[in-house]
């Protein structure tokens, strides 16, 4: 029996705490191929994580007080959650000196990192740091979705949009943070699924779901159904047969949220090409390749409407949308047969 078996056997016995900072460490230890600086970026991304967290939670109370207009008692802008989530990350792993470019669904274009030795930044980091902001205002999840990759770029130089328009199947982490009841961050080198808790007591997050395996089937689907009308026949004949079988229909509007209940219950989601959005609504970077990462690796599977593997979609702009359908396997499956049978693209 390997060390680390008999390790996590008696940590759970006798209920140890693994913060993510040793969970980080340790993980460096047993994977050769893992660098110091490689830990030090999700470390990092943990330290934004928790004061995103600290602001979420006293977004409802800014409000309550009331304070007028869009300042606050200091006389500073209050800002809008998502636009400080954006900074606070960008910030924070600036500051890093692991990272040469973030790319962040709310920038326009990738922002380059300045640093005086670009040879020790080797990442790339992007991110949706605000994932369900039409839920902030009420009090309901919301997320931050991020993915890394290794720069491609020759490493003496500023990095270039090649480091970012990466297919999926070259991300080396991905990840999401839930700002929920509690605050979990979930995420994966490709060596299986991790969830951390936050303890607000002592700061930290604290593994508390180890190797998540998702489940092979479940009844729950989540879409908007508001769309139906606006799907392709396939997707509609799909989600009435999700309907006459009596799967629960949850949808939080909060991707992260969503894709969360069904990593743990089984489930589906989707989000198809409408006539509004012919290619899909989500960004393919920031959303579809960091949650199809995960769900691959928690034993589901990630596709687009149109039967594309999510991972390997080409990728031209940061920017670019995807159908997208993900989740457990038997589930995704059999939309699949329903793409097959009724869709008019897929001969
Ligand atoms: P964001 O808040 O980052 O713009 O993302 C919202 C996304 C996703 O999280 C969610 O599943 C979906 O948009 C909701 O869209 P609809 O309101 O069109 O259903
Ligand atoms: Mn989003
Ligand atoms: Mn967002």
């Amino acid at each position: 029996v390997k060390t680390g078996v008999l390790r996590d056997l008696r940590e759970k016995m006798f209920n140890k705490i693994v913060t993510l900072d040793e969970f980080i460490i340790r993980s460096e230890k047993e994977n050769p191929s893992s660098s110091g600086s490689f830990s030090r970026l999700l470390r990092d991304i943990g330290i934004a994580a928790k004061i995103v967290n600290r602001e979420v939670n006293k977004a409802g109370l800014v409000n309550i007080l009331g304070v007028e207009g869009s300042t606050n008692s200091t006389g500073d802008d209050v800002q809008k959650l998502d636009i400080f989530a954006n900074e606070k990350f960008i910030e924070t792993l600036s500051y890093s000196g692991e990272v040469c470019g973030i790319a962040s669904e709310e920038n326009q274009e990738f922002i380059p990192v300045k640093s005086n030795d670009t040879s020790k930044a080797q990442y790339v980091v992007v991110m949706d740091p605000l994932d369900g902001s039409s839920n902030i205002d009420v009090n309901v999840s919301v997320g931050t979705i991020f993915g890394v990759y290794k720069r491609k770029s020759p490493d003496n130089g500023p990095c270039k949009s090649e480091d970012f328009l990466q297919k999926g199947t070259e991300m080396v982490a991905a990840g999401y943070v839930l700002y929920g009841t509690s605050t979990l961050l979930v995420y994966t080198t490709g060596n299986g699924v991790n969830g951390f808790t936050l303890d607000p007591s002592i700061g930290e997050f604290c593994l508390s779901h180890r190797n998540i395996q998702m489940p092979k089937a479940g009844n729950y689907y989540s879409v908007n159904q508001g769309y139906y009308l606006k799907f392709d026949l396939e997707m509609r004949r799909y989600i009435d047969h999700c309907s006459d079988l009596n799967y629960r229909l949850r949808y939080i509007g909060s991707m992260v949220s969503d894709i969360h209940r069904i990593m743990f219950q089984g489930g589906i989601f989707l989000y198809p090409n409408t006539r509004k959005y012919p290619k899909g609504k989500l960004r393919l970077l920031y959303e579809c390749y960091p949650m199809a990462f995960l769900i691959e690796q928690a034993g589901g599977t990630a596709m687009t409407c149109k039967l594309e593997r999510v991972m390997e979609m080409e990728i031209h702009s940061l920017h670019q949308t995807s159908s997208i359908a993900m989740g457990s396997r038997d589930m995704v499956r059999d939309m699949k047969e329903f793409v097959e049978k009724y869709g008019t693209v897929i001969k």
